[in-house]
């Protein structure tokens, strides 16, 4: 920030704000540019909204749930589904991967609280046997997708302040995985200031404030905010297939979700499970007022959660959210620009601040609100959604605990039964136990294969078979 900040200064005072240059005064000239320089980041107007409305009433407020009913999904052909409809679908995801229609996003901007990992959580060593980080897993299975459609695919990865250096560096030294780098593309998501509960900007300390990550939501805006729009626009991208960091099962590109997504003209498309257990947490896909919805598992009571539904004798709510979703370009424009803006949520959170004399404070409960937006949020503005299910062993197992659910232990169990199930599908025998778990030690790199129709190919072409008791590592076919 250079020139006069008299005006900057102001407007916090005028705001009400005038506590962020409590101790600007005693600062000395780089702490006070830096303090300006994210002084002049918060839009003010925005600031003083929010706690208007989620702030100023106290705690947050309840979810409206008046006339929920579940969404409706495509199910599986395996539970129902129409098969010659997903054959469609299929044709019509592969043919827009040929023609280059789509590109793979990955929302890397958290913070891994709960992981504990010192890191950018897309560099966790994940994979069973080579330990591979989970940015790897990724960018070989957009490796060998482009490869198998004949159109190389751009990759987009949203990455917070915290982290984008750290993440552009990691890709740096590994040579990008063998993607070409012009290819893939870093753009940083916005930050929000924290507040006190009346309301009152923190600082973090004496020269800094208090910001976090604006939530995966930030991705609309940060996707338009960065040019990526329009560089898809220019390659003639029409869809982004969005996934989060935090799960190596993910099938980067599915070409029969983002078949479904164009076949029915969906501006935002999105996957689901059948809930595992009634208070899984999963978001819930609801309708709401005629449009598609995802109910977080805290905001849904857990009556509902546990409700059965007669006809079929399983969860009503069966249908929860893992995150993955088809996204229109235009519709991320719409949604970053016009007047339909996502609504930010309220968190009450410990946030390291400091006191009237500049000493540092931190909390053992909650002092303050952070903002976060949330992607599944654009869902009720977009034209035709879609909720399509998959099959969570293809699909889903986060990381996001160092132990018991959803941790490292449970992702590579995961990622080892769905290698056997691979090999076994591919006509091997693969000793395991009831849960499909082997008792060799597998991995197959995504460049042999990256589902099952890859592994399938590229194991037919093997002669001779390798042994599996010992265990198989299975790298990228010798051309
Ligand atoms: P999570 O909700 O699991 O949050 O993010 P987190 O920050 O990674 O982890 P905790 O809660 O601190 O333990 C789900 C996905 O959304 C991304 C994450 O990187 C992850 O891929 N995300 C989340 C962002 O990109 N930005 C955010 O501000 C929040």
């Amino acid at each position: 920030m250079t020139g006069d900040p008299t005006g900057l200064i102001d407007s916090f005072r005028r705001a009400g704000q005038g506590q962020v240059f409590a101790f600007y005064d005693q600062l000395l000239p780089d702490a006070r540019a830096r303090l300006l320089s994210e002084a002049a980041e918060i839009d003010l107007g925005e600031v003083d909204r929010l706690v208007r409305t989620l702030v100023a009433g106290g705690e947050a407020r309840a979810v409206d749930l008046e006339g929920l009913a579940p969404a409706p999904y495509e199910h599986l052909p395996s539970r129902g589904g129409d098969p010659r409809s997903w054959s469609e679908a299929k044709a019509a995801g592969e043919a827009a991967l040929r023609a280059g229609r789509v590109a793979a996003f990955t929302v890397a901007g958290g913070q891994g609280t709960r992981l504990g990992y010192d890191g950018p959580k897309g560099t966790f060593p994940v994979t069973p046997v080579r330990h591979r980080p989970l940015f790897q897993v990724f960018a070989w299975k957009i490796l060998a997708a482009g490869r198998r459609y004949g159109r190389p695919l751009h990759w987009f990865i949203m990455t917070s302040h915290g982290n984008h250096s750290e993440t552009e560096a990691f890709f740096g030294e590994n040579g990008h995985f063998g993607l070409d780098r012009a290819r893939v593309h870093f753009f940083r998501q916005g930050r929000m200031p924290a507040v006190d509960f009346s309301g009152k900007i923190l600082l973090q300390t004496r020269d800094s404030l208090a910001l976090s990550p604006d939530g995966h939501g930030g991705s609309l805006r940060a996707l338009d905010r960065s040019g990526a729009l329009d560089l898809l626009a220019g390659e003639g991208i029409d869809t982004l297939s969005y996934f989060q960091v935090d799960n190596p099962l993910v099938r980067c590109v599915d070409p029969a979700f983002i078949g479904w997504h164009l076949v029915r003209g969906s501006e935002m498309s999105s996957k689901s499970v059948s809930k595992a257990y009634p208070e899984e947490k999963l978001g819930h896909f609801c309708i709401r007022k005629g449009n598609v919805v995802v109910i977080e598992y805290s905001d849904l009571p857990l009556g509902l959660q546990r409700e059965k539904d007669p006809s079929t004798g399983g969860l009503r709510y069966e249908a929860g959210s893992i995150a993955i979703h088809a996204i229109d370009r235009e519709f991320v424009r719409r949604m970053a620009r016009g007047a339909d803006g996502l609504p930010f949520h309220r968190a009450d959170k410990k946030i390291a601040t400091v006191d009237a004399a500049g000493g540092e404070v931190r909390p053992e409960k909650a002092n303050g609100v952070k903002f976060e937006l949330f992607v599944f949020d654009a869902l009720p503005f977009a034209r035709n959604p879609v909720v399509v299910e998959t099959s969570r062993a293809d699909d889903f197992s986060p990381v996001k605990n160092a132990e018991g659910v959803d941790s490292p232990a449970t992702c590579r169990a995961d990622q080892l039964r769905q290698f056997a199930r691979w090999l076994r599908s591919a006509g091997a025998s693969v000793p395991t136990d009831a849960s499909g778990l082997p008792a060799a030690s597998l991995e197959v790199s995504p460049l042999f294969g990256y589902d099952e129709d890859s592994f399938a190919e590229s194991w037919s072409r093997l002669d001779p078979k390798p042994a599996i008791a010992e265990g198989l590592c299975l790298e990228a076919p010798t051309p």
